[in-house]
């Protein structure tokens, strides 16, 4: 693990508010946020301040508790808390739509409160609490179990190729795609990772850069335009990336760009591996086709991270903030349980009735 442990989001005192590391500070400042109400949980989760799709999913199960703590506080009891309780649930849904751990963690919360439909609403809040408690150390386990699964895809010396950001500040701990290399380095096994920058919002080269540094890895930063230069001349032997929502079919819906990885990975014969815990497999969704793909300012495109603006003002943008990795060109979709390898149908079908059978 890092040798500052990382933690991106956690309950305030006395479990009134909740605590986040603020991600669209980083590198330059390390600042912590606590959120009371419900538009700034939004808020955070629409600026950036948290992000990461697991990472996300804990901080929604946090913020519903610390909301459905509130209620009881205004007297809420009975239908009308389980009423109001999903509704902030739905709105806090709404804040993103491509990750689906958000709605995962939401629908983890109120199902919980429904089940108990008629207890004393202290008990709903408490039995909230021990939901919310449980995504997170859960995830913990499913990062720690997918760290290991993809270190054993990976030999002493290889060069890793990532794109976006899928470590612990996106996650609970290790993170996916960068829990290998966090592994491996706790275990002195030598990993070189090459970290796409990750246009336009930076988390390659704000984020994923900075934690593999204080983690110690060889790291080094590219622009995303040169990926294919660092595969052709053979610096890379695997690409893993993280991911938002992985349809039943394997298509993988993940940060803008890493589709273009995928296919030049494709192209000089380098593996591409997806990794992600369960909670980000939507069960109900048959293709890549049926993912929603959020849409952001193209402000993000023409002016934020500069001095000035680097584009004419008024310039019309595109600005998706993911794209969907066809499943033909993933090597394998490394999960809690194991590599899931194509065809993914089947495979992932598989893991689903593994799953269910518990
Ligand atoms: O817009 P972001 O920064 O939330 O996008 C994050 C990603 O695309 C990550 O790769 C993904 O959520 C996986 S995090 C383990």
């Amino acid at each position: 693990m890092a040798e500052q442990e990382i933690l991106n989001v956690r309950l305030g005192e006395g479990d009134r508010s909740v605590v986040l590391l603020d991600q669209s500070q980083l590198p330059n400042r390390v600042e912590y946020r606590t959120v009371t109400r419900l538009p700034d949980m939004v808020e955070a989760i629409q600026s950036l301040r948290v992000r990461g799709a697991p990472a996300i999913g804990i901080f929604a199960g946090y913020c519903l508790y610390v909301l459905a703590r509130q209620l009881i506080e205004q007297g809420l009891s009975g239908p009308a808390f389980l009423d109001k309780l999903n509704r902030q649930g739905k709105v806090l849904v709404s804040s993103r739509p491509t990750a689906v751990n958000l709605a995962w963690a939401v629908g983890r919360l109120t199902r919980r409160a429904a089940r108990m439909a008629g207890a004393p609403a202290e008990y709903i809040v408490s039995a909230l609490g021990e939901e919310a408690r449980a995504i997170r150390r859960e995830d913990e386990e499913m990062c720690q179990k997918i760290a290991e699964h993809g270190l054993s895809l990976l030999k002493p010396g290889d060069g890793v190729l990532t794109h976006c950001n899928a470590g612990p500040l996106a996650t609970s701990k290790y993170g996916t795609a960068l829990g290998p290399i966090l592994l491996g380095h706790e275990r002195g096994i030598p990993l070189k990772v090459f970290a796409d920058e990750t246009r336009p919002l930076l988390q390659g080269a704000r984020l994923t850069a900075w934690e593999l540094q204080q983690a110690g890895v060889d790291v080094t930063l590219i622009c995303d335009n040169m990926a294919s230069m660092v595969m052709k001349n053979g610096s890379i032997q695997a690409c893993f990336v993280g991911c938002d929502r992985v349809a039943a079919n394997g298509d993988a819906a993940n940060k803008i760009g890493t589709s273009g990885v995928a296919i030049l990975a494709r192209h000089y014969g380098v593996p591409f591996y997806v990794l992600g815990p369960t909670s980000t497999i939507d069960w109900t969704c048959p293709d890549g086709a049926h993912i929603p793909i959020e849409e952001r300012d193209g402000e993000e495109i023409r002016s934020l991270w500069y001095r000035e603006p680097m584009a004419p003002a008024g310039v019309k943008c595109y600005n998706p903030a993911f794209d969907v990795t066809d499943h033909t060109l993933i090597s394998g979709i490394v999960t809690e349980y194991g590599v899931c390898r194509p065809p993914f149908s089947r495979s992932l079908k598989k893991l689903f009735e593994t799953i269910s059978s518990k």
